[in-house]
């Protein structure tokens, strides 16, 4: 299993990684975001959504109340051959008490089509998904830092 562990110092440093993070991803896939309240999971959402030219870092912001914010990657300026344009979806499943709620989310369209789904708090239910899957671990580290472990769940090693 490709997996890559990273400690950032501030919250640049993370948006930074998410930017890294952006440049390998390819629809369809699923990112995992894990760890503990304030561990940087949508300040890494900033630069992976950021990164992939789909919002500026400031439009990215915790989709606590309304649950999933959609975005689209554009395509690439100049270049007629680059990779097609696609959804993004940022959903943070804190909030969400039950399989009802997380059906009235719309989350089964935005897997049926090929998309970038950026999941905070997956553990809140089970996935079970054919896609290939990114699961990235954030844990504090004492003050500003921040433990970034990524693994690839999936066998099709879409991050390598
Ligand atoms: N190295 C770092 N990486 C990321 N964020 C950092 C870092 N150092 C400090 N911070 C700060 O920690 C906070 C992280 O908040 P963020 O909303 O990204 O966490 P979260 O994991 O999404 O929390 P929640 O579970 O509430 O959604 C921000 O205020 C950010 O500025
Ligand atoms: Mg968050």
């Amino acid at each position: 299993m490709p997996a890559s562990e990273f400690v950032t110092h501030s919250s640049e440093e993370t948006i930074a990684i998410g930017r890294e993070i952006a440049a390998k991803l390819r629809p369809p896939v699923l990112v995992l975001l894990k760890g503990d309240l304030g561990s940087g999971k949508t300040t890494l959402t900033k630069g992976i959504i950021s990164g992939l030219g789909a919002a500026r870092e400031e439009d990215v912001t915790s989709p606590t109340f309304n649950l999933v914010h959609e975005f689209r990657k554009p395509i690439p300026k100049g270049s007629e051959l680059g990779p097609p344009p696609c959804k993004v979806y940022h959903v943070d499943l804190y909030r969400i008490e039950n399989f009802h709620d997380l059906e009235s989310l719309g989350l089964e369209d935005a897997l049926s089509e090929k998309a970038i789904v950026i999941i905070e708090w997956p553990e809140r239910f089970t996935f079970r998904t054919d896609w290939p899957t990114i699961e990235i671990r954030l844990v504090h580290a004492g003050g500003d830092a921040r433990r970034i472990a990524i693994a690839d769940l999936s066998l099709k090693n879409t991050f390598q």
